[in-house]
């Protein structure tokens, strides 16, 4: 049988990956999928730039439309990144009748609703694995081999980069920029870093998993978002000393009363096995009626991780050419007229328990107000530390950690704590999950 022709939409990290993956694993490859898959034309910004890997038999051009409108391709798989061009260019070559695979998660979050209802229409597919958490296949995982649960929550370090960075300041006592600076160098940042230490492309993934597990559409802006840019080496210290580790999650929960979306650097007890999850290591914790939780781990980000999970795609596409649509596993597990718009919980209605980390002066009565302000807001206090002045005589740190309490509650205690003449700075304030 004829190979199947790929056209690639860039040729950076993932994209090199994925040109090695698929031809280092041809023949495993083509044992799989029933014929052979093979990248025909590729489109990258420099095309003379030199690179370290094998592009014979590929045409290169600097034209990705040149690309979705080769006849020959079948396939087109787009690892450029953002939502402006790929936008344009994934809309054309379903607009052509090809199929797609993307590692696009800005992409899928903020626009999937229409490309997969643009790609029902013309009667193609769009996979994604590549999207969320690297090379683990948690899209396959939630939307096949769970498809009998109902998912009730998950919670995942879905940014290898963030992880990266607590990581290394947490056991090295590492800076947050000088981290970075390595992430950025290893290939695991998104070309805006921002998106990863202030927890976009967390929410990106999120919007993602939670659409799958709950059978909900995307709806990316209403992940609550929260980076990690103000954790402090005396967060990281202390929540240790509590028994923590802080970890950047994403969190979906599904409640009677609608669903919790939120990314925020969290405390987690150390004794849970995510809790350990260190480096550029990805990790979710899924929980589903039927199976009970269950932990999905891996490289959340790099060339060939992620080249896996594109090239699974591809191999899972190429089986499913010969089928017919509407017998093909639904983009978002659910079919898409059953899928239901069940609210998002705003954060002020959101429950849980709390690290509170305050600056205050040292003298009488500054506890008895905090703690006075939070039993009138009916927050009960579980553990207390208050840190000795690094100089006699300059101000401490309180740290406090709370029972389960509604968001709102919480953000009334945190602005009268605030308004006291002795607390001398913002409270900082840390959402604790057992995950239990
Ligand atoms: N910047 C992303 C991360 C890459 O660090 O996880 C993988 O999506």
């Amino acid at each position: 049988m004829e190979p199947v022709n790929v056209g690639l939409l860039g040729l950076g990290t993932v994209g090199g990956g994925t040109v090695t993956v698929l031809k280092r694993n041809a023949s495993e490859i083509a044992r799989r999928a029933g014929r052979g898959i093979v990248i025909t034309h590729a489109a990258a910004r420099d095309i003379h730039s030199k690179r370290k890997i094998n592009l014979d038999g590929i045409k290169l051009t600097a034209d990705g439309f040149a690309v979705v409108n080769d006849p020959q391709v079948q396939v087109v798989v787009e690892l450029i990144g953002g939502d402006t061009i790929a936008r344009e260019l994934v809309l054309q070559a379903i607009q052509n009748g090809k199929h797609v695979v993307t590692a696009n998660k800005a992409l899928i979050a903020k626009h999937g609703n229409e490309l997969f209802a643009l790609a029902q229409q013309r009667g193609v597919m769009i996979a994604f694995e590549a999207a969320v958490a690297g090379g683990i296949p948690i899209i396959k995982t939630l939307r096949e081999g769970l498809a009998g649960n109902r998912i009730e929550w998950l919670a995942g370090i879905i940014n290898g980069t963030g992880n990266f960075i607590l990581s290394e300041m947490r056991s090295k006592g590492r800076d947050f920029h000088d981290v970075l600076k390595e992430a950025q160098h290893l290939g695991y940042a998104e070309a805006d870093p921002t998106f990863d230490v202030e927890g976009i492309d967390a929410a990106h993934k999120l919007t993602i998993l939670a659409a799958i597990a709950f059978g909900i559409p995307l709806q990316f802006s209403k992940v609550y978002t929260e980076g990690i840019t103000r954790i402090s080496a005396d967060d990281i210290r202390y929540a240790e000393e509590l028994g923590y580790r802080i970890k950047h999650l994403g969190i979906a929960k599904h409640h009677d009363k609608g669903i919790e979306l939120r990314v925020h650097p969290t405390l987690i007890p150390e004794s849970r096995l995510i809790a350990n999850v260190d480096g550029v290591m990805n990790a979710v914790v899924v929980k589903g009626d039927a199976v009970g939780p269950t932990l999905f781990y891996g490289a959340g980000a790099g060339a060939e991780p992620t080249a896996s999970a594109v090239v699974a795609d591809l191999v899972d596409v190429v089986r499913a050419l010969t089928t017919d649509p509407e017998n093909r596993v639904p983009h978002l597990a659910f079919q898409a007229d059953a899928l239901v718009n069940a609210p998002i919980l705003p954060m002020r209605h959101v429950e849980t328990t709390y690290y509170l980390r305050l600056k205050a002066q040292d003298r009488i009565g500054v506890l008895a107000d905090v703690t006075r302000i939070l039993s009138e807001q009916g927050i009960n206090i579980e553990a207390i530390l208050q840190k000795e002045p690094a100089v006699p005589g300059s101000d401490v740190h309180i740290i406090l950690l709370t029972h389960r309490v509604l968001e709102k509650h919480m953000d009334e205690a945190i602005a009268r704590i605030e308004a006291l003449e002795s607390i001398t700075d913002d409270v900082m304030r840390l959402r604790v999950e057992t995950l239990s």
